[in-house]
């Protein structure tokens, strides 16, 4: 296929061009940051001008795609003021889902976040693991990750066919980035993430499964490690965080409270980068 990835300078928009183009498809990142040159074209999303454009052709580049991997966002609050987070994220989800569609490109797999369902967590959870039916922003850069879900799930009723796969990612972990697990034994590490994490190459992974699943309709998926960030027996971090909220299933040992089975069930989905393995690495 031709993909376009947006937000490819950023730490997961790297990765999934990676693996994208090993997967063995053309791909063309789109960015505000970075260097043009082959497989590149610098975009601001904000432009539905420079959106609809770059995704019906850039000369040189590609004269037309058969999916959007849109990653583009400021990724947390605090970067730039509150209102600046929300109105980039959104004003750029719209463009990049919207004009893919009157580009006549019918697949879109983007990334939504742990924020659009409840993080930072001062409220426990209805029940553990937490799973795909929890919805909840605390912040503005969640209320767009839930309003972007919203408006994805409306969107794919304008054109028969139309998929868009919602990855709410966990904290991305960079493959250089596991330092900070030497916090493992403490139980306030990762309290706001449920204790869960990815690497970014099996955050990429997600992407390209998703890619291959896609079907018409609007799906959400938890994209997370399958076992907790914490040396510390997740019976004991849920009691301890959550005392009186449920679970729905027996949790294994290290099991991540951020649940994963409907990603491993429908993609195949099997992270293959864990820190009990990369931190000592
Ligand atoms: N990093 C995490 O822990 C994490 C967790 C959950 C979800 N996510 C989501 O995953 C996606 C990728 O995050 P990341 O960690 O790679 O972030 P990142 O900041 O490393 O990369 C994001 C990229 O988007 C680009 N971008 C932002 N606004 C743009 C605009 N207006 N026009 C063009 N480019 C623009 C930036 O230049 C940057 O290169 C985002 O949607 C983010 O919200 C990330």
């Amino acid at each position: 296929m031709m993909i376009a990835v947006t937000g490819s300078s950023g730490l997961l928009g790297r990765a999934t061009v990676d693996r994208l183009r090993a997967d063995g498809h053309d791909v063309l990142g789109l960015d505000l940051a970075g260097t043009p040159g082959e497989g590149f074209t610098r975009v601001d999303l904000s432009d539905y001008g420079q959106v609809l454009d770059s995704l019906l052709g850039v000369t040189a580049r590609h004269s037309g795609l058969d999916a959007v991997v849109h990653l583009a966002a400021i990724p947390v609050n605090g970067l730039v003021p509150d209102a600046a987070t929300f109105h980039n994220n959104m004003t750029v989800s719209f463009n990049v889902m919207f004009g893919a569609l009157r580009a006549g490109i019918r697949t879109i797999v983007y990334a939504s976040s742990i924020t659009a369902m409840g993080f930072p967590f001062g409220e426990a959870p209805d029940s553990l693991p937490v799973d795909e039916a929890a919805t909840a922003a605390n912040n503005t850069y969640g209320l767009g990750k839930v309003l972007e879900e919203a408006m994805a799930a409306q969107l794919v009723r304008w054109h028969e066919g139309t998929s868009i796969t919602a990855l709410r990612y966990t904290n991305v972990v960079a493959p250089d980035g596991y330092a900070t697990f030497e916090r493992a034994g403490d139980p306030t590490y990762r309290r706001d993430l449920l204790g869960s994490y990815v690497d970014a190459r099996d955050g990429a992974l997600a992407v390209s499964l998703a890619l291959q699943h896609a079907r018409p309709g609007f799906e959400v998926f938890n994209v997370a490690a399958p076992d907790s960030g914490l040396s510390i027996p997740t019976a004991q971090i849920a009691a301890d965080w959550f005392p009186g909220t449920p679970a729905s299933k027996q949790l294994g040992e290290f099991e991540s409270l951020m649940s994963t089975d409907k990603a491993q069930r429908e993609l195949g989905f099997r992270a293959e980068h864990l820190w009990r393995d990369e931190f000592g690495a």
